[in-house]
């Protein structure tokens, strides 16, 4: 994930030598819940089926030059019309939990300002109604990217308040039709990634962002991100009031968030270093969580934007949230540029007079790069993030919604050299036993959710990176087993629990 270039910090990655997990000693606690990911958009296809409305990544992706190779999620992998095939690919795999998005345009197509499209309620009836009867528990998000046009067009998104009044109308309206068996509900996927990408670089709709920081046409990228997260901040806490107030006690669901979480390591051993490392935390994914726990932003992003950085109000919700969830793939370096000057190169940007330096290959550091630029394979950075996480988050209960390895797509690639995936396989089995030993010191980590059950569109990258534990031949849409697919299987046949 490439990242906003507001941090105050120097970011490098490289990733340190895969450690090897051992499989047969794996042991996770009791009711621990095994899954996998997927969203709306970047698997159901069916853009305009059944009364479904435009959504901002319709637009956008339907804009030529936005996608890697021109693609779009009009069709994606059919997810809509092919489900109860893809249930049966999670029930071989004997997963006990599916984690999915709601496409809010199929539920509202004009927000608050229009009918409830009964068609769009009926499907995803149909979809949970068929995991519960696998034993598969539904892993809801509301929000994944996302939003209907219609809230763009008529008050410019997440840039205005009013969306409080329809994300509240909209979560209540899910709440009321699934939250009988819905017992785990994510408001937002990533809020971190859509205000840096939508309204600082504006390489996400609404593309949004200052000429020097990008190539949008308008908006203000030293200031909008702020304000879109303030209000999808206030938006999952007035999902969780309404959810608290009406619906918990019968319903006995949690509702939590899911951040993208990047472990950042210090550069060097200089306190400058851990202070940046510190700060990049801060700045990504604490901006979410201090809010929604502690009811406010993190002192260092105080401290460095001042007035830019919106007030909470006085009845602002604290402890808002029953779990934390973490989408975790990558490590970088983080590198003071506040004491000491950082040079600047290719990947690097610059504002505020601070730094960002996105993955650069053959820098000097640690372990192994993938195809996918972003995507450095640290096992350990899992175990520190959830150990980080415990320790500030006073051990609230956290999910790994996310995690997985993405390959590049070569057209000339043949597709066994995708279905031999060993390298997911070893990702997988690493990431798995750096979590394990977090959990036996003691975190309370209580699922891991692999990204992703099929190959799918990968936003930016449209369908030029793979990620599924299936591999999907984007022409025929014919689903088929990747190694990593079996070995998820045996693992989760395998695996001994503990108290
Ligand atoms: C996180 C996002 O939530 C998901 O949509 C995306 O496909 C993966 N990262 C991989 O980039």
């Amino acid at each position: 994930i490439v990242l906003g270039p507001y941090l105050s910090v120097l970011v490098e990655a490289t990733s340190l030598s895969i450690i090897g997990g051992n499989n047969s000693l794996s042991s996770f606690p009791r009711n621990f819940l095994f899954g996998t990911g997927s969203s709306s958009y970047q698997f159901e296809g069916a853009y305009l089926t059944d009364g479904k409305g435009l959504s901002n990544w319709d637009l956008f992706s339907h804009k030529p030059g936005n996608i890697a190779d021109g693609s779009n999620g009009d069709i994606a992998v059919d997810h809509y019309h092919l489900y109860l095939k893809d249930v049966e690919l999670m029930e071989y795999i004997g997963i006990n939990t599916y984690r999915f998005s709601i496409s809010w345009a199929r539920i509202l197509p004009k927000g608050r300002f229009g009918d409830v499209n009964i068609a769009g309620i009926r499907h995803y009836d149909k979809l949970i109604n068929a995991l519960i009867g696998k034993g598969i528990q539904p892993f809801v998000s509301l929000n994944h990217y996302d939003i209907p046009q219609e809230l763009e067009d008529r008050y410019g998104g997440w840039l205005s308040p009013q969306i409080k009044k329809d994300f509240a109308y909209y979560a209540s309206i899910c709440f009321k039709h699934y939250g009988d068996r819905v017992k785990y509900w994510v408001t937002f996927n990533e809020p971190n990634v859509v205000a840096i990408r939508g309204y600082r670089s504006g390489i996400y709709p609404p593309a949004r962002c200052s000429t020097s920081f990008g190539n949008c046409s308008s908006g203000d990228s030293e200031r909008e991100p702020f304000i879109a997260a303030h209000n999808m901040i206030l938006c999952h806490s007035a999902a969780v009031k309404l959810y608290r107030a009406k619906y918990q006690d019968k319903q006995k669901g949690n509702i939590g968030i899911a951040i993208n979480a990047v472990w950042y390591e210090p550069f060097s051993n200089s306190t400058e270093d851990k202070l940046a490392a510190q700060r990049a935390q801060s700045f990504y994914m604490n901006w979410f969580l201090d809010p929604i726990i502690f009811g406010k932003y993190p002192e260092e992003m105080k401290s460095i934007l001042g007035s830019l950085l919106p007030e909470f109000g006085y009845n602002h919700l604290k402890n808002g949230l029953d779990f934390i969830g973490i989408n975790h793939y990558t490590s970088f370096y983080a590198k003071d540029c506040l004491q000491s000057t950082c040079v600047q190169g290719p990947g690097i940007s610059k504002t505020e007079g601070y730094y960002l330096r996105t993955p650069v290959k053959n820098d000097i550091l640690i372990g192994e790069s993938t195809s996918v630029d972003w995507l450095y394979v640290y096992p350990q950075g899992i175990e520190k993030m959830v150990t980080y996480l415990k320790k500030r988050y006073n051990n609230t209960p956290m999910f790994i919604t996310e995690n997985g390895f993405g390959m590049m797509n070569q057209p000339d690639s043949s597709i066994s050299c995708f279905l031999n995936d060993n390298k997911r396989v070893d990702y997988m089995k690493s990431y798995l036993d750096a979590l394990m030993s977090a959990i036996r010191k003691g975190a309370d980590v209580r699922g891991y959710i692999a990204w992703s059950l099929l190959d799918n569109f990968e936003w930016l990258s449209g369908y030029t990176i793979r990620f599924g534990l299936y591999h999907v031949d984007f022409t025929t849409l014919k689903r088929t087993p990747k190694l990593s697919a079996e070995w998820y299987k045996r693992f989760i046949l395998n695996f001994t629990s503990f108290e």
